[in-house]
Parts: structure tokens; sequence; C-alpha cells
């Protein structure tokens, strides 16, 4: 998939405020910090279209693009980040699972896992609601930059087998050098297939 435009269109909390269109949407999950933002800037060749942060919690609300004109990408804040204060992140946790069960265009969910951590029950619990609700997903491991090869590679065997799915599901990436991107791309590609 090439990326010819895109368009910031707006950041929401309640339901009510999503945009109307309904392109098919891909949502962008992953623990605080792990690098969805930067994901996003990326695969859309923008350094600052999305606003980063080495400080998690740095996206607080929904912020739906506009891609190509006809596809949805959306940043979600990230989850699971202990340093926030429990008032946020009591909004937070809401405010996601509202997106997931209300977002009627939502096609698909790229989850991201940083490469260094093994995956806890926040993955768990969101890989369980994928499956259960058949949403197509792939689960990028982010920040790969930071090991040798030989280290990521033993690291996506390690997820792939901690999350019991097949290796071609499971992709290294880095913001830093842009490993993975073509990939994600061809995979949103194919998960979007018949729908644009
Ligand atoms: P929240 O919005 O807080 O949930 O975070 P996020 O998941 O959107 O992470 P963000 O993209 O803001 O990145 C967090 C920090 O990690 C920033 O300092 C980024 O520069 C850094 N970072 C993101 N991706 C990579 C990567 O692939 N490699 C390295 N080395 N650093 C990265
Ligand atoms: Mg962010």
């Amino acid at each position: 998939m090439k990326i010819k435009t895109v368009e910031f269109i707006k950041s929401a909390v309640q339901t009510a405020h999503y945009p109307e269109y309904d392109f098919p949407e891909i949502a962008f999950a992953g623990r605080s910090n792990v690098g969805k933002s930067s994901l996003i800037n990326t695969l859309i060749q923008r350094k600052n279209m999305v606003k980063t942060s080495s400080k998690p919690g740095c996206t607080q609300l929904i912020n739906f693009f506009l891609v190509n004109e006809d596809l949805s990408f959306v940043d979600l804040p990230g989850y699971g980040y202990a340093k926030v204060s429990k008032k946020i992140r009591a909004q937070w946790q809401p405010m996601i699972e509202r997106y997931l069960s209300h977002r009627k265009s939502l096609l698909g969910l790229v989850l991201l896992i940083d490469i260094r951590r093994d995956p806890a029950k926040e993955e768990f619990d969101m890989i369980e609601w994928l499956e259960s609700n058949k949403k197509p997903y792939l689960v990028i491991l982010t920040k790969s930059d930071k090991l040798s090869k030989t280290k990521q590679e033993k690291r996506r065997i390690a997820i792939c087998s901690q999350i019991d799915r097949d290796k071609s599901g499971v992709i290294l990436f880095s913001s830093k050098t842009k490993k993975g991107r073509e990939t994600i791309l061809n995979e949103i590609e194919s998960l979007i297939g018949g729908s644009l």
C-alpha cells in the first residue's frame, strides 16, 4: 500500500464525538510508550503528524486520521502505565473499551508490544477480545533497534510462542531504522482487503 495523503480529522473522548465517516478503520493499541504514535508517523512518513514523547502517557485522546481519503487510522492512548494518576487511568481504560465495543467501522487492530517485554495480562486480554470478536489483528514488536539481530529473532520466536501465533503475524519494527514499515503496510492492505 502506498500512502498518498494523510489528514488529521479530530480527537475524541466520547463516542458521540467520533468522526461520522464509515471508512474502514485500523486502530493502533498497546502499552503507554510502546511506540504507537511513532509507528503511525513512520507509516505515513510524517515526523510530527502525531505527537510523541519519551514520557509515557503522551496520547490522551483518541486521534483519527484519514489516509488516502478512504481509510482511517486511529491512535489510541496507551494502557498499563502505572505512573499516570489513578484518575487519568480510570478514564483511559473505559475510553479504549468504549471505542473497541462501539466503533462499527473498526476493521482490525495493530497491537504493539515492546520487543524487550513479555506480553502481559493487558495484551492477553486484548488478544482474547480480538479473537472473540473476530477482529483481524497484527502484532508488531517495537523498538527492535534496541536489540541485536540475533536477539530480535529470539524474542520474536519467544513472543510468538507465548501468544500462540504464527511468525508471519508478528512483525519486527523500528521507527528509528524504519525496519518493517513496508511489511506492515502490506499486511494492513491485505487486512482491509476487499473493504475499500
Ligand atoms: P503514549 O502516547 O504515551 O501511549 O506512547 P506511544 O505508544 O504513542 O509512544 P511514542 O510513539 O510516543 O514513543 C515513546 C518513546 O519511545 C519516544 O521517546 C519515542 O522516540 C521512542 N520510540 C518509539 N519507537 C521507537 C523505536 O522503534 N526505537 C526506539 N529506539 N525508540 C522508539
Ligand atoms: Mg502516543
